[in-house]
């Protein structure tokens, strides 16, 4: 009798687990909010997917409805064909407070046809920012969805493209180094117009007469601590995302992240020395 009702709960367990993993990816609106021009969102293929206009009336954007302490941030984007020089496409999590403010960026900027888009990532810790990267892509980011994701936990802050790590940002407060873990970040997009800077440095101005631009999203997954929530979120033991696994990267990560480094990374901030009279100290040798 007692082995039937262990049965039972262990098949209530497999079945609460089955529909809570089926729970993701998630449609737009069960996780996200319009935050700019609700009338250039559109939602497609019954909500699990939207579009993202930019014409000459507006760009558009969007929310996570919650903010969260840590976790892993993932979704599909497929960016603007053609002619996109002068757009840039953001993905970002943001703790949305005006003075110390922390910011995790991938900056996806615009280019002629047949030219390379750029990604490009940011730091923002304690207020400082300043910490760009920016990364060819090795393939058209606008003929397919591509996975981009954001990991953030105690150990450290890792940017990925389709499982390529693009750029990792370690925990090295003990050194001196500001790092975000002091409040929580909300998850935002945007599209929108930055001829002035976006391609070659704002050389390349947007070409209306290709416009509307379209971006499209899809496969919305947060995991993350919600904050306010049940979760100990300052706990680095009882999240999976703090877990052993997501503490390094494995060899394979270990060996794109080189790859990527080495072949597509066309600007760092650690190596511009016209722009630092000091080297930041998360770019000394050995941080
Ligand atoms: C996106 O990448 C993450 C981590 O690299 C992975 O866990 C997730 O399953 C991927 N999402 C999709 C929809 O492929
Ligand atoms: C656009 O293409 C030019 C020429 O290939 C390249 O130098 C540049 O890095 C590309 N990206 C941006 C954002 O300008
Ligand atoms: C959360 O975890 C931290 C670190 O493990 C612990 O010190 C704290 O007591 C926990 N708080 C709650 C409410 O469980
Ligand atoms: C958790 O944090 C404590 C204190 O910051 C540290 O000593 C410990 O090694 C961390 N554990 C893991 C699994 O990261």
């Amino acid at each position: 009798m007692a082995t039937f009702g262990v049965l039972i709960i262990l098949s209530l367990w497999v079945l609460v687990s089955a529909i809570c993993a089926w729970g993701r990816p998630a449609t737009f609106v069960q996780d996200f909010r319009s935050t700019w021009s609700e009338s250039h969102i559109k939602q497609i293929d019954q909500g699990r997917a939207i579009q993202l206009i930019l014409d000459q009336n507006s760009g558009c954007g969007f929310a996570s409805r919650r903010k969260y302490m840590f976790g892993r941030v993932s979704m599909k984007i497929k960016l603007i064909p053609g002619d996109s020089a002068g757009t840039v496409t953001a993905f970002y999590l943001n703790s949305d407070t005006d003075t110390i403010h922390d910011e995790l960026d991938f900056e996806f900027l615009g280019n002629r046809s047949g030219q390379p888009y750029t990604v490009q990532t940011n730091i923002y810790a304690h207020g400082k920012g300043g910490r760009e990267q920016r990364v060819n892509l090795w393939f058209d980011p606008a003929l397919d969805y591509h996975n981009y994701t954001i990991l953030w936990n105690h150990r450290h802050i890792v940017f990925s493209v389709d499982d390529f790590p693009i750029r990792v940002f370690k925990n090295n407060e003990d050194k001196g180094v500001p790092y975000p873990m002091m409040q929580p970040m909300g998850i935002y997009s945007t599209l929108w117009e930055a001829d002035n800077w976006a391609t070659r440095g704002g050389l390349e101005k947007i070409n209306w007469n290709k416009a509307p631009f379209y971006a499209y999203y899809k496969d919305f997954d947060i995991e993350g601590c919600a904050v306010p929530g049940a979760a100990n979120c300052s706990s680095n033991l009882s999240n999976w995302w703090e877990g052993p696994t997501y503490q390094a990267l494995n060899a394979i990560q270990n060996r794109r992240y080189k790859w990527v480094r080495l072949n597509h990374l066309i600007y760092d901030y650690c190596q511009d020395k016209s722009r630092f009279l000091v080297t930041p100290p998360e770019c000394l040798a050995g941080i």
